[in-house]
């Protein structure tokens, strides 16, 4: 049986304050929840203080990148193995913000993939297709060749216990969300593709829905089958708007 996720990409916004302050509001709107997984994936500046606010609640904690390197010469990067010791559980990689400015191709984002794998941590596979090749007719061949990535290089069976989230780059930070149907046909194109090698795969992968998820969309959004929560960017950056999207989950 999947359980629905609800994760919170802050992207690079937050500070002390802010991470303290939402950190408290969810504890107390979603005290009562049930049944729902919540992550929320602060900067990494921030998630050492996050790990430790969620202390006590099932509240997860995310990161949003990881580097290739597990420890040496590479400036600036954070490691699988440090977020683990830091108490850290997911991982976001291939979000469309990080293919696009950090150029990082579906063969760098699936040998993140293992490695984060290997560390013990859950990744969240975004996969995605622009506007462009939206209108061109192109998610699904986008959006297989994503996903086929890591298949190929590591077997299907790579993608137990991992989450996808389908963010089409058209509506991210847009506004303007798919419809649920238009979720729901490329959500049962990602399950059936996997069904293609394996079915028991295919029916436990999480695959979340990500772009302009919001408090009034959420639930109809969460309706479709092959819709298992969602990857939110702004509206998690509010207490009440994120805690609506939970509850709708
Ligand atoms: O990873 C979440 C994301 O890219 C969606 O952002 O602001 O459209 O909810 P947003």
């Amino acid at each position: 049986m999947r359980h629905p996720l609800v994760m919170g990409n802050w992207k690079l916004n937050g500070s002390r304050q802010l991470t303290a302050d939402l950190i408290s509001g969810l504890r107390t709107a979603l005290a009562e929840v049930q049944g729902c997984k919540v992550v929320i994936a602060p900067p990494a500046l921030y998630l050492a203080q996050a790990v430790a606010a969620v202390e006590g609640s099932d509240i997860g904690v995310g990161a949003q990148n990881i580097d290739v390197n597990l420890s040496g010469a590479f400036t600036g990067e954070t490691s699988a193995d440090m977020l683990k010791d830091t108490g850290v559980r997911y991982v976001i990689l291939g979000h469309s913000e990080r293919r696009t400015y950090h150029h990082e191709t579906d063969e760098v984002v699936a040998e993140k993939f293992a490695i984060v794998k290997q560390q013990g941590l859950i990744p969240v596979l975004c996969i995605g297709e622009t506007e462009a090749e939206n209108e061109a007719g192109k998610t699904e061949e986008v959006c297989s060749r994503q996903i086929d990535a890591v298949i190929n290089a590591q077997g299907v069976d790579a993608l137990t216990g991992a989450v996808i989230a389908y963010e089409p780059v058209w509506a991210i930070g847009t506004g303007k969300s798919a419809t649920p149907a238009q979720a729901q046909a490329v959500h049962k194109f990602i399950r059936d593709h996997i069904a293609k090698q394996s079915r028991d795969v295919a029916e436990q992968v999480i695959i979340q829905y990500g772009g302009s998820v919001n408090d009034k969309n959420a639930a109809e959004l969460f309706g479709q089958p092959d819709i298992d929560g969602a990857l939110v960017g702004g509206a998690s950056l509010k207490a009440d708007a994120f805690s609506v999207i939970v509850k709708a989950a």
